[in-house]
């Protein structure tokens, strides 16, 4: 079997220059199954092309969706709120943890039976997260919390009154989407998670109330008969671009600017976490897009970068960065602190463990608990030793955080598994060339 190992033995050069990550796959899945709702032609510019959006528009497919996707366009003419479909039809959402828990969300009025599956990532992830408040609307599950699981829906799915204590937008979308599907009004109160299902359902004049407070929204949604159609032109990906930022922050004499971002503020905590520590970051011709906020990060090389203690208000905007902002704790000056962070041991591999675990092969002290991890940084942190990194779920991030990781500390690396990265970044190591 071909394992693609990508193999770093340089440090990179300095570099000035200007790059476009792929489009934000948040957005690009929410796009797809919203317009799946749609029975109009709605029409993306800059759908991310990658496993994960392309695993959501094969499931809405068979639900009944029609799709063209061409170079920069996609078109989707959707099946409507309602579907015309066959008893044990399968879904396969690959390892994307979002659209397995948001289809459940979506399925909640199909009276057919549908079992849902992933991959092996996805069948170790916990889904009795969404099954538990989808069986208060009416849904009946074959198993509560793995994958393979069956769903069956029914017509008249019950408004709810929930309580969302983990600050998971996965979870927060699926109920939303479900509670879109019922014909009453639902109360969710949310832990803080990113916006983006609001922010969408504002455009499309969707029935939504949200009361934002310091640590919960509170969230009431009606159900509806329509759902107009989207038109989108989707910007990059904050947590994309999180690889790059980190690159050029631990490089020497190093300028990027990385263009047109999605930096809606539920997203932005790797930018205030990095700015705290001393990394060189502004975001200029700053824009608001269909409610987003939209703009251009200009990212420079950072000398003296210190330890941080990191407030617990950023966990939610920077969860899917956090393996990247170990590496720049690696390499500040102190004893870095995250805590309460037990979520990031439920994403598409145990990160918290496996990020301490690569510090530990790049000779970095750790302490690393069931939900927190202490980081000994050194400023003059170089490896001169073989890392060999395989096994390790095939998380994308843990592929992209080692690249970084290489081409800023030094070391000989092997990194199994190349092609993880295709469910979020396809184009990363086409980007990487680019600077190199
Ligand atoms: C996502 C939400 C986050 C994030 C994931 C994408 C989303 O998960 O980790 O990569 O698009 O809603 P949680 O909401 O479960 O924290």
């Amino acid at each position: 079997m071909n394992k693609k190992i990508f193999k770093i033995s340089k440090k990179i050069k300095p570099f000035k220059k200007k790059i476009f990550v792929e489009s934000d796959k948040s957005l690009s899945i929410r796009w797809v199954l919203f317009s799946s709702m749609s029975s109009k032609k709605s029409i993306a510019l800059n759908l991310l092309r990658s496993e994960d959006v392309l695993s959501a528009i094969n499931c809405i497919k068979k639900l009944g969706s029609k799709v063209k996707f061409n170079n920069n366009k996609c078109e989707i003419i959707g099946n409507g709120l309602n579907y015309n479909i066959k008893n044990n039809l399968v879904l396969n959402a690959g390892n994307s943890g979002t659209l397995g828990r948001l289809l459940l969300g979506l399925l909640i009025n199909s009276e057919k039976k549908i079992k849902l599956i992933g991959d092996k990532s996805l069948s170790k992830r916990d889904f009795s997260r969404v099954t538990i408040p989808l069986k208060k609307f009416g849904a009946k599950f074959s198993s509560k919390r793995y994958l393979p699981l069956y769903i069956e829906g029914l017509k008249n799915p019950k408004p709810i009154n929930y309580f969302e204590k983990k600050g998971s937008a996965q979870v927060k979308t699926c109920l939303i989407m479900a509670a879109l599907k019922t014909k009453g009004l639902s109360k969710i109160k949310a832990k803080k998670s990113r916006t983006h299902t609001e922010i969408m359902l504002k455009n499309l004049k969707v029935p939504i109330k949200v009361k934002r407070t310091k640590n919960f929204d509170y969230i009431q949604v009606k159900g509806v008969n329509k759902i107009s159609p989207l038109y989108y032109n989707i910007p990059g990906d904050i947590s994309s671009s999180a690889f790059f930022l980190v690159l050029t922050i631990l490089s020497r004499n190093s300028e990027l600017l990385i263009k047109n971002i999605n930096i809606n503020p539920s997203r932005t905590g790797i930018i205030e976490i990095l700015k705290r520590m001393g990394g060189n970051i502004k975001i200029i011709n700053k824009k608001i897009y269909k409610g987003e906020s939209v703009g251009d990060i200009l990212v420079k090389s950072s000398k003296n970068l210190k330890s941080i203690n990191c407030p617990t208000k950023y966990n939610s905007s920077a969860i899917d960065e956090f393996l990247v902002i170990f590496l720049v704790a690696a390499k500040s000056k102190g004893i870095s602190y995250f805590k309460n962070l037990s979520e990031l041991n439920h994403k598409e591999s145990p990160r918290l463990k496996w990020g301490a675990k690569i510090l530990k092969k790049m000779g970095v002290k750790t302490i690393v608990t069931k939900d927190s991890i202490k980081i000994f940084g050194n400023p003059n942190l170089k490896i001169n030793n073989k890392i060999h990194i395989k096994n390790y779920l095939k998380d994308h991030r843990i592929f992209m955080m080692c690249v970084i990781a290489g081409l800023t500390c030094g070391g000989s690396w092997k990194i199994n598994d190349q092609d993880s990265i295709q469910t979020s970044f396809p184009s990363f190591l086409k980007i990487l060339r680019k600077i190199r």
